[in-house]
């Protein structure tokens, strides 16, 4: 198929015309401007951007079809792309800002100043971390990506600037303006979405674990997890048993023909490090969002559990992670009630936290699509998370107030009492225990034991 292509020149005038130059000139800061000249380039004449289509505004209208700019957080776009797919072939473009120059604002002159080369940087597998987000969406015909690879310059503020009522000081980011074109990677058929990888198929053994495959492909095991079932969705790999505790994946590589793009400077042996906060980052960042001790509160007892459970299941050496998730199991509910588990998608991706941490996060209500909880520690943080809600107030009717004394039955009256805590959903916790293949009585023991283990922490709060 022929697909169009970003010329160097449509390139500089789309630059020319949003920014007034692409050798650093600072124009509209109202607009982000990587979007504002990636949809020049895709669309150079006015009346075909922001074309209103089922409901929804396309950012560019051409010959094959809508254009979406979405730099990130593409799982916000489910809903617009499957409208727009079930009307004609969509083209996703991603700039991937492979090299980025940092420069601060004079506040005296207003000029920017001395520029220096972000350690940030992005890479063409990156853009799974955003497939995975779109679930099954990602196999649909007619949807293409075409990933734009820019070299950029942010502009920030001198100072660190407060910003909306509760978040920290920071440099504000003033605007990122592209200054040069790199390449692209098209995308046209899920059977491309290797075109991604900076190997080609044929090089890849027949089976692979995550962590194989992310030290492969230069991507870390958590992206390589990522990219695998992206893949899975496409029909490009499966499943295919264990190696030890691993999951094992075979690749189906019939599509030889497909061409990956010749290794880049920037792909080659690249290692994406995901971040994952120490616990004083995620405290701080609960508060930032959690003002009310009982949600507070209920973090902490949640990460207790959650600890509690990784020494018990076997997983004493991930014990720090299981209560990470845990702390932050809720970061979005206080603010963001009508988004919970969505929002927090977006607090964490724009720290570049670990998508581990954010699966687990986002897979403990069970209700967001493309996120059940898989892992052992997400199956206890669903059945847990309400529990620990019914074996508190339980506890607190006892003249101990502690759960130190509590005993099973006293629960279990009281779970078949749905006028007590009615807001602790019983039907949530009788399908942990199933998702976990134990018995309630057993779930809520358990839990009792683990509430105990940490009941002195949350009683500070
Ligand atoms: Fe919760």
């Amino acid at each position: 198929m022929a697909h169009w292509e970003i010329s160097e020149t449509d390139f500089l005038s789309a630059c020319a015309s949003v920014h007034g130059g692409a050798d650093g000139g600072v124009g509209t800061l109202s607009e982000k401007t990587v979007h504002a000249v990636l949809k020049h380039c895709c669309a150079p004449f006015s009346d075909s951007r922001e074309v209103q289509i089922g409901g929804f505004i396309a950012d560019a209208v051409g010959e094959e079809g809508i254009i979406e700019i979405q730099t990130t957080g593409f799982y916000r776009m489910r809903k617009k792309l499957a409208v727009f797919l079930s009307a004609c072939p969509v083209t996703v473009v991603w700039p991937c800002v492979e090299t980025l120059w940092l420069r601060k604002l004079d506040p005296l002159t207003g000029e920017a100043g001395a520029r220096r080369k972000s350690p940030r940087r992005q890479c063409p597998p990156m853009l799974f971390r955003e497939l995975y987000s779109l679930g099954e969406l990602v196999a649909e015909p007619g949807l293409r990506f075409k990933v734009v690879r820019l070299e950029a310059e942010e502009l920030r503020s001198a100072e660190k600037v407060r910003g909306r009522k509760g978040h920290w000081p920071t440099y504000q980011k003033i605007d990122r303006y592209p200054i040069r074109l790199l390449g692209e990677v098209d995308v046209d058929c899920k059977e491309e979405l290797w075109k991604l990888l900076p190997v080609r198929p044929e090089e890849l053994p027949e089976t692979v674990t995550a962590a194989e495959f992310g030290s492969l492909c230069g991507t870390g095991a958590d992206l390589g997890r990522m990219t695998l079932k992206v893949l899975c969705r496409a029909g490009l790999a499966q499943e295919a048993g264990k190696k030890g505790r691993a999951v094992l994946y075979r690749l189906e590589r019939n599509e030889s023909s497909i061409k990956s793009p010749p290794l880049g400077e920037n792909q080659k042996g690249m290692s994406i490090m995901p971040v994952m906060p120490s616990r004083e980052e995620a405290w701080a960042l609960l508060c930032q969002y959690n003002e009310e001790p009982f949600h507070r509160r209920h973090a902490v007892t949640v990460e207790g559990v959650m600890r509690w459970f990784a020494d018990q299941l076997g997983y004493g050496d991930e014990k720090d992670f299981w209560g990470l998730v845990g702390l932050l199991h809720d970061l979005d509910f206080e603010r963001w009630p009508e988004e919970h588990c969505i929002k927090v998608q977006e607090l964490l991706t724009e720290r570049d936290y670990d998508p581990k941490l954010i699966h687990g996060i986002v897979s403990h209500t069970g209700r967001i699509p493309g996120f059940a909880p898989e892992h052992q520690m997400e199956k206890v943080l669903f059945a847990t998370d309400e529990l620990t809600g019914l074996i508190g107030a339980v506890a607190l009717m006892r003249p101990s107030k502690s759960v130190q004394d509590l005993e099973v039955k006293s629960v279990m009256k009281k779970f078949k009492t749905p006028k007590f805590a009615a807001g602790c959903s019983r039907e949530v916790i009788s399908e942990g225990a199933e998702m976990l293949g134990w018995e309630l009585s057993d779930l809520i023991e358990k839990t009792i034991l683990a509430m105990r283990s940490c009941e002195a922490e949350y009683e500070k709060y």
